[in-house]
């Protein structure tokens, strides 16, 4: 196991996270409560299957999530009124599990991940995540009316 672990700061929320859509919100805070959980979690675990159980667990709620997103996308027709946010929007889920899917692989195969690697990953693409397409998408459903 990758022993030059540095201490990752937790993702701590801030108003500039609240979408102000009630789902999203909720959802958002379980991924960043289970993330910072990850973080004490990887300081101590060693097992590579408890490692492997993490980030399935991880990738399972992300797609949920991802699903909810995208229903409401559907829901109100965001493709037809904002075509490009929508596609970067998509893409940026499908990119994330295939990310998630790949360490897992490597986990499975070498039977080591770089945490550091690992939780900056999650950390900085779940952040950019949120204020940038998610933000976009909030602010159409805002527009809407849809938003609650
Ligand atoms: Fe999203």
């Amino acid at each position: 196991m990758t022993e030059t672990m540095h201490e990752q700061r937790p993702f701590v929320w801030a108003p500039k996270f609240d979408t102000g859509v009630g789902d999203i919100d909720d959802q958002h805070h379980v991924l960043v409560n289970t993330l910072n959980e990850a973080n004490l979690t990887l300081r101590h675990e060693t097992s590579i299957p408890a490692i492997d159980r993490l980030l399935q667990d991880l990738l399972a709620y992300a797609l949920y999530h991802f699903e909810t997103e995208e229903h409401l996308m559907l829901e109100h027709d965001y493709e037809a009124h904002e075509p490009e946010a929508a596609r970067q929007h998509i893409e940026d889920h499908r990119k994330f599990a295939q990310q998630v899917v790949i360490m897992r692989n490597t986990l499975g195969s070498t039977g080591d991940i770089d945490r550091d690697v690992l939780l900056s990953f999650l950390g900085s693409w779940l952040q950019q995540h949120i204020l940038g397409v998610d933000q976009k998408l909030a602010a159409f459903l805002h527009k809407r009316g849809a938003a609650g």
